[in-house]
């Protein structure tokens, strides 16, 4: 594609006409044998498609269930298959991932976002990307930024301080452009400090472009734009889903000096750049078989669903422990696959594996009795009911008629709890699915509470009294039979929790603001950076999961590599033994915790990971390479990144509150930006 000699040619309709969708896709013009680039929702598989694959589309495991899996390689599998979808119904670019913080699990899209950490988030989504272009399929990284509410996001303001906006709101969209390379990013609909998004130069310019070098296009969310000039002045080139006017905006624009013909010339050009690397890009139709990638999306469900409590070992249920089991919930027949909103999956029911008919496949084979019961909301309506008439109304009497109960429970009814466009209301289950938990506790030693919820949930009073539990996500159509699997010990669970689970609300964040602004006053103690300094607000612990086998961690190293006198690095090094009866895989997670700096720091912060597969009695050396970013923390004054000197904690958990190892390491510069030394720098820049 000749690029400089089309944008010679072209007029300035055409120009604008670029600059706008159509239907779902850019603007073609066949003089220049240019093609439209059609785009498609979202982040756990194609919204709908367009040949009528038999079913519909195959829906994965929604992003907070990848984020659980803490594997790069479920994350790029994923992405890959899900190309492979699009690949299948003609569409070359992904609306997907997205990589906004959970501020709060209130916010009703947190079911499409990886984590409350940006690091977790930030590579499982580079992972996503990869996993797209190997498939030759464009992707949007979204929605750029602080978007982290789903009331009144088309308004809201989102006021965050430098440091916390940096560090924290736009760390997860940082490491995923260091790791990928979006063909997109997608623009947020809300203000940050007063300006929207779509017209938001330090954003969409100085930030992600002069300063982390993006060339790909800013498109906006469906609608985001308000002022077309504003909007490609401030860097933004694709204004979604389509402004008919844009011929006239920028005419208009032009006249009154409101945009330059340059202005509009480096989005035409960065719109051609983009569709000709997207056409590129290209691998057409594949080899297509909706029981593989049903298959694939089971494979990527094992690996999200966790495993957080199993006391006394009740789980795997095996037929040493187990003659008969119950399983009781709706939520067993008809599971919670996804959230609402674009991102929703149009498939067919039958195309969805029911954990009922998978947990009595699983128990024939063992020779397990197994009974069953919806508990349909009219048993307990209005409210929450004695154990006796539940008991009574559902087939268990008092005793223990069953030697283990699986009660499954979901927050998302066809309720669109969990949807865009709304919050949360609660993040506790309805009284009857706590009525019925508490019930079966009453009547067996053994309930198992097998969650369906896309973000953390808060439990009921039956948190201390169930000996296990499993948190499903939404786990896409293939997670009940990735669960059933689970709970028989055909798959041992290996995801562990990618957003703190606590038992209370935080009441005093403004967590959604009046609807016009929101301050987020809690900066970025968000999840375990608040639950590590309020440690009995937590039910279960960022990073925490369990496995049906063990896991020792041994052998700390660490070798720092210098070059003239300043530390540049450092090699972290430790030996992971599987100590158990059971091959497994064992997400490993490295934080770094800084106690004396001159700034305010969370206690810690994951600062790499990676998941590991052993044999019974296998061991392996995990090995880390940190450098100076790693340390680095966003000074207001200096505007720039430093990393302060001092002694650090290199601490390697299983979970950010199961810290096996740690070791210290110190960073020493001459140029030490102790207090007088960054006034010292401070006043040098003013007189520069
Ligand atoms: C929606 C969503 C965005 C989606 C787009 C297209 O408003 O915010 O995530 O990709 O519009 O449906």
């Amino acid at each position: 594609m000749d690029i400089e000699k089309i944008i010679a040619e072209m007029s300035i309709e055409e120009k604008a006409q670029l600059l706008t969708g159509f239907e779902g896709k850019t603007k073609g013009f066949e003089k220049w044998g240019i093609e439209p680039v059609w785009m498609v929702d979202g982040p756990h598989g194609v919204r709908k498609g367009k040949s009528n694959t038999e079913g519909g589309c195959v829906c994965f495991p929604t992003s907070s269930a990848i984020g659980a899996s803490w594997s790069r390689e479920v994350a790029f599998k994923t992405g890959e298959a899900i190309g492979r979808e699009c690949r299948q119904e003609d569409y070359e670019m992904l609306l997907a991932p997205g990589v906004n913080m959970k501020r709060t699990p209130y916010c009703g899209r947190n079911f499409e976002y990886f984590s409350e950490d940006p690091v977790l988030s930030g590579h499982l989504a580079a992972e996503v990307i990869n996993g797209l272009e190997s498939q030759g399929i464009g992707a949007s990284l979204k929605h750029y930024a602080a978007n982290n509410q789903e009331y009144e996001r088309t308004t809201i303001n989102a006021e965050v301080d430098e440091r916390t906006l940096r560090e924290y709101y736009l760390k997860a969209f940082q490491v995923a452009l260091e790791n990928s390379k979006p063909t997109s990013v997608m623009c947020a609909y809300n203000k940050l400090g007063g300006i929207w998004c779509s017209e938001n130069k330090y954003l969409l310019t100085e930030i992600l472009r002069d300063e982390w070098g993006y060339d790909g296009i800013v498109v906006s969310d469906w609608g985001a734009v308000h002022n077309a000039c504003k909007s490609i002045r401030a860097g933004l080139d694709l204004d979604m889903p389509c402004n008919k006017n844009i011929a006239s905006d920028v005419k208009k624009g032009l006249e009154n000096g409101e945009i330059t013909i340059e202005e509009i010339d480096r989005s035409v050009r960065r719109m051609l750049e983009f569709i000709d690397r997207t056409k590129k890009m290209q691998k057409g139709k594949c080899q297509y078989s909706r029981e593989a990638q049903h298959e694939a999306a089971k494979k990527a469900a094992e690996e999200c669903i966790t495993l957080l409590k199993n006391d006394d070992d009740v789980l795997p249920i095996t037929a040493k422990k187990c003659k008969k089991i119950g399983v009781f919930g709706r939520a067993a027949e008809r599971p919670v696959i996804m959230g609402a909103g674009s991102s929703a999956i149009l498939l067919d029911d039958e195309k969805i594996d029911k954990p009922l008919d998978f947990i009595k496949k699983n128990a024939a084979e063992a020779g397990i009795e197994v009974y069953y019961s919806p508990v349909a909301a009219t048993t307990f309506a209005g409210g929450f009911m004695g154990a006796e008439d539940v008991g009574e109304l559902n087939g268990w009497s008092q005793g223990n008629d069953f030697d283990a109960m699986i009660l499954f429970v979901s927050d998302n009814y066809g309720l669109d709890v969990e949807t865009e466009h709304w919050d949360r209301e609660n993040l506790t289950f309805s009284n009857y699915l706590n009525g019925m938990v508490e019930s079966a506790c009453n009547a067996c030693d053994n309930v198992i509470v097998v969650m369906q919820t896309g973000s953390a949930a808060i439990p009921g009073r039956w948190r201390e009294r169930v000996k296990g539990v499993i948190q499903m996500w939404y786990a896409g159509e293939a997670g009940g039979s990735a669960v059933a699997d689970i709970l028989f010990g055909k798959v041992n669970p290996s995801a562990k929790l990618s957003e703190s689970f606590a038992n209370c609300d935080r009441t005093e964040m403004d967590v959604s603001g009046d609807g016009r602004k929101t301050w987020y006053n809690e900066g970025m103690f968000v999840g375990y950076r608040y639950y590590d300094k309020n440690k009995d607000k937590i039910w279960f612990p960022f990073g925490h999961g369990l496995s049906y086998t063990k896991f020792e961690y041994s052998d700390l190293q660490l070798s720092s590599k210098k070059s003239d006198g300043e530390n540049i690095g450092l090699t972290v090094s430790f030996k992971v033994k599987n100590v158990g009866d059971m091959a497994g895989k064992e997400a490993v997670q490295l934080y770094v915790s800084h106690k004396n700096s001159v700034v305010l720091k969370p206690e810690k912060e994951l600062k790499a990971f990676d998941k590991i597969e052993l044999l019974p009695g296998e061991e392996k050396e995990v090995s880390f390479e940190l450098n100076k970013k790693d340390f680095e923390y966003y000074n207001i004054c200096l505007r720039e990144w430093h990393a302060e000197s001092g002694k650090y904690a290199i601490l390697i958990g299983a979970s950010s509150a199961d810290i096996r190892l740690s070791g210290e390491y110190e960073i020493a510069y001459e140029s030490d930006y102790s207090i007088d030394t960054l006034s010292t720098k401070y006043l040098q820049m003013q007189e520069s």
